[in-house]
């Protein structure tokens, strides 16, 4: 409930933890990912028409450099297993730098190739090299969400059924509910809670989940906004009014993003235990085909 003079309970007490990354991130991986398709686009535009020769020159260079930067990338999994490396700083700046360079060595080598198919040992290695780093991408993702972001601890029931439960609180706390939310998340909540049978159900809850998420979203602040307008809140000035809402919808949607979290975690715990099973053969794969490749280009 607002007090009289309409300060908002429990804003002093700091918004509770966001399982969305900053701004700041969110931004750079944007801005990344345009670079790199811009770049991809571009060699790919000129395939035909590109100078540039795998054996020699600028693109032999490129080739060394992509391939150099996925040696360098294993430092990341080697850091995270090796007891020498402890103490080589935090774990999140290696796992950055790895998908980062994941994504480089492999445009690099794209170049190299001049964006085009070559001899068959080539093709193969090129194959392999795009499956595993299109696999990483699939991992990133589900890493996602079985973590809090990317960089985050790993997420477990206890703790987000906790901060769920935490975020309820807060929310309670800063204004009288509309009853219309309050049946809106509970209903969430309770399918998020039914226990899962199996891949496909998870898969399919996960679909929903995607679908249904935004749209609850949306309707729970249609709701907030009424309420602040017809509700016990109606007697506030509009500025209390707009700091309100602003305060009342980050605790809706992290509830939301939590509660979807919570309905996911089984089905992502066991994609990413059977990603790590195709992942490794691959990479094994693309370290072969990559060796014999390079054995190959240089003894014939
Ligand atoms: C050619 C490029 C790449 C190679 C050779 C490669 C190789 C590897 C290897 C060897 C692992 C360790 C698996 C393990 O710990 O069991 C790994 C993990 C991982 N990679 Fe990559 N990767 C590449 C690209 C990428 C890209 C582009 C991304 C995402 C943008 C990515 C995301 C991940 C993730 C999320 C993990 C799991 C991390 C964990 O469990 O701690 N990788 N990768």
């Amino acid at each position: 409930m607002p007090t009289s003079s309409g300060t908002v309970v429990g804003e002093e007490a700091g918004h509770a933890s966001s399982t969305r990354p900053p701004l700041a991130s969110r931004l750079g991986v944007l801005l990344f990912s345009i670079g790199v398709m811009l770049a991809i686009y571009t060699g790919w535009q000129n395939r035909t028409t590109s100078l540039m020769t795998a054996e020699s020159g600028a693109g032999y260079a490129l080739g060394i450099l992509g391939s150099v930067l996925m040696l360098v990338l294993l430092l990341y999994p080697l850091r995270k297993r090796a007891r020498f490396m402890r103490n080589l700083g935090p774990i999140k700046y290696w796992f950055r730098t790895h998908m980062i360079l994941g994504v480089v060595g492999p445009v690099c080598v794209l170049f190299h190739a001049s964006f085009q198919w070559g001899s068959l040992n080539s093709n193969v290695a090129l194959v392999c090299m795009l499956l595993v780093a299109g696999s990483g991408l699939i991992g990133r993702y589900i890493y996602t969400r079985i973590h809090f972001g990317l960089y985050g601890s790993k997420a477990s029931l206890p703790v987000l059924t906790q901060h769920a439960m935490e975020t309820w609180e807060q929310l309670a706390a800063s204004t009288d509910l509309p009853p219309e939310l309050t049946q809106r998340l509970q209903r969430l909540e309770q399918a998020a809670l039914i226990p899962l049978r199996g891949l496909l159900h998870g898969a399919a809850r996960a679909a929903g989940f995607g679908i249904a998420v935004p749209w609850h979203e949306l309707r729970a602040r249609l709701a907030l906004r009424r309420h602040l307008q017809h509700g016990a809140a109606a007697v506030l000035d509009r500025q209390r009014k707009k700091q309100l809402y602003r305060h009342t919808r980050r605790y809706v949607s992290d509830y939301i993003a939590t509660i979807r979290k919570i309905a996911v975690l089984g089905f992502y715990e066991r994609l990413f235990a059977l990603w790590h099973v195709l992942h490794m053969p691959l990479f094994l794969m693309m370290l072969i085909t990559g060796i014999v490749h390079v054995v190959f280009v240089h003894m014939y």
